[in-house]
């Protein structure tokens, strides 16, 4: 049985304040969940939010890396920073960050591979529009992305690779795919998965994302191929991220 894993994803939300408010209530509520929690917040809120966590079930994550250990890059932060910290997790290949800020999946294939060379377990987005699935190329695309993503990358190393299904139809829409839609699209990610690794395919750890609340957390965490979520907007009121997590 795979383990269930809820990550949330803060995005651009919350002050290094606001984070140890946050965390105050947060570590009480779920200190007794069994489920793997990862919290993505942004950068500035990463020292704080590192400290207090120690000893607890909680997992701290970036939203974002850049491939190089040091440079001339102007505002990047790097793998090595992230590890010199202590962070666990990186989101690499969010839709946002495709959209908004030109990544690729070449980019994202070297920013994978330059966080496993600093210990940090990537949560690889991938994910469709509203367009692509009207017409029919869900899984051709998806599968292009996550092959791509994934090129020169060894079974040892996919072992630490969560990846994220994000629709991007779904994402902060209120709109999200329906359990049966969801896990259609998990599948066809483990089948890819299958094809490059074998059967360390049923290892790897496939969450969806997309307007994932806590009425309906419990429907799309139960699907045979979705193994947790990566949440946005509920993941930034403690309450709400913990009746998702204790779906
Ligand atoms: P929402 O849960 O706000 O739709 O965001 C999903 C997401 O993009 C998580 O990475």
């Amino acid at each position: 049985m795979r383990r269930k894993v809820i990550a949330g994803n803060w995005k651009m939300n919350k002050t290094p304040l606001e984070t140890v408010e946050f965390l105050k209530k947060f570590i009480d509520l779920i200190k007794d969940v069994e489920h793997d929690i990862i919290l993505c917040v942004p950068y500035i809120d990463l020292l704080v939010a590192l400290e207090l966590t120690k000893n607890t079930n909680i997992k701290i994550g970036a939203q974002n890396v850049h491939f190089k250990d040091s440079g001339a890059y102007t505002g990047e932060v790097s793998p090595k920073m992230l590890q010199d910290i202590g962070v666990e997790y990186v989101i690499i290949g969010h839709s946002e960050r495709r959209a908004y800020y030109n990544e690729t999946d070449e980019s994202v294939n070297m920013k994978i591979k330059a966080a496993l060379e600093h210990e940090l377990k990537p949560i690889v987005c991938v994910g469709e529009t509203l367009e692509q699935r009207e017409v029919g190329v869900t899984k051709e695309f998806v599968t292009t992305q996550i092959r791509n993503a994934l090129i020169g990358i060894d079974a040892k190393q996919m072992k630490k690779i969560i990846i994220a299904y994000e629709p991007i139809w779904a994402i902060g829409t209120g709109k999200t795919a329906s359990k049966e839609d969801a896990n259609e699209v998990c599948h066809w990610i483990r089948e890819e998965l299958h094809t490059l690794y074998g059967d360390v395919a049923d290892e790897i750890i496939i969450q969806y994302g997309g307007s994932v609340k806590a009425s309906n957390a419990k429907e799309l965490f139960e699907m045979s191929d979705i193994d947790g979520g990566l949440v946005g907007g509920s993941s930034l009121e403690p309450e709400e991220f913990t009746r998702i997590i204790k779906f």
